[in-house]
């Protein structure tokens, strides 16, 4: 499975089974977690084994072997969230080619034991989690904005890349679902904003990240 594909095949899911993450596959995810905290100037950790990331509360009723996590953390600079949001959009995707499910936490977690267990120095600030394993069930496809709601663009008919761009934009996940982005096209300009809001930062970088998959990187420059 291709990034682009796990785009398709991705959903949040909440309900796992018990079957551990085998040692080859946290060697991947690993090492793809070393070179984005190296290119992105970030601290992501993957924690296995530990049921404790999410409050008590959370864990009753909708979850089910809530057991590996990834931390995601940083230092307290303008573009830590646009930064995580990409670089955990990236390890989400990666982790559904490798056959496992994932869930993007950033309300309800355990903040304390995130950082003991991940191992994150005490200056960072820790932005969230993505559990992470094998669901019981591939989720559910969340409702969409359409394409005309979320982009426009500007002088001509919008090419084949920006179209795909968007469309791969609107299967991303967003906090609550809000899908607050704008995406502006010109030429080979775009331009991707996000609505103010909590996790907005975060959502930002998710939403470009996916954009560049789907519209292709050299089909495009940023304005
Ligand atoms: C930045 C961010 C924060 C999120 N925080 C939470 C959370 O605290 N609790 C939760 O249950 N889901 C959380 N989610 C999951 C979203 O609700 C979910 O991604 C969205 O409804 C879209 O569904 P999908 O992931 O299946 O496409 C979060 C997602 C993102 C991107």
């Amino acid at each position: 499975m291709t990034i682009d594909e796990a785009i398709r095949e991705r959903h949040t899911v909440r309900v796992y089974k018990k079957t551990p993450i085998p040692a080859d596959v946290a060697k991947q995810l690993n090492e793809r977690i070393k070179a984005l905290n190296e290119g992105l100037d970030v601290f992501m950790s993957l924690v296995t084994n530990d049921s404790s990331a999410l409050n008590a509360a959370v864990r009753i009723g909708i979850t089910k072997n809530v057991n590996n996590y990834i931390v995601l953390s940083g230092k307290n600079e303008p573009d830590l969230e646009e930064k995580l949001g990409y670089g955990g959009a990236d390890l989400m995707l990666f982790a559904q080619t490798l056959g496992l499910n994932t869930w993007w936490v950033s309300g309800t977690f355990n903040k304390g034991k995130a950082r003991e267990n991940g191992g994150i120095p005490g200056s960072n600030l820790i932005k969230g989690i993505i559990i992470i394993g094998y669901g019981e069930n591939p989720g559910v496809a969340h409702k969409s904005k359409s394409i005309d709601d979320v982009s426009k663009y500007i002088g001509s008919t919008p090419p084949f890349w920006f179209i795909r761009g968007v469309g791969s934009a609107l299967l991303a996940p967003t906090a609550l679902n809000r899908q607050a982005f704008k995406i502006e096209g010109h030429e080979n300009k775009v331009k991707i904003t996000y609505a103010k809001g909590m996790y907005s930062g975060l959502d930002l970088g998710i939403i470009k990240y996916h954009f560049e998959v789907g519209a292709g990187r050299e089909n495009f420059i940023y304005e």
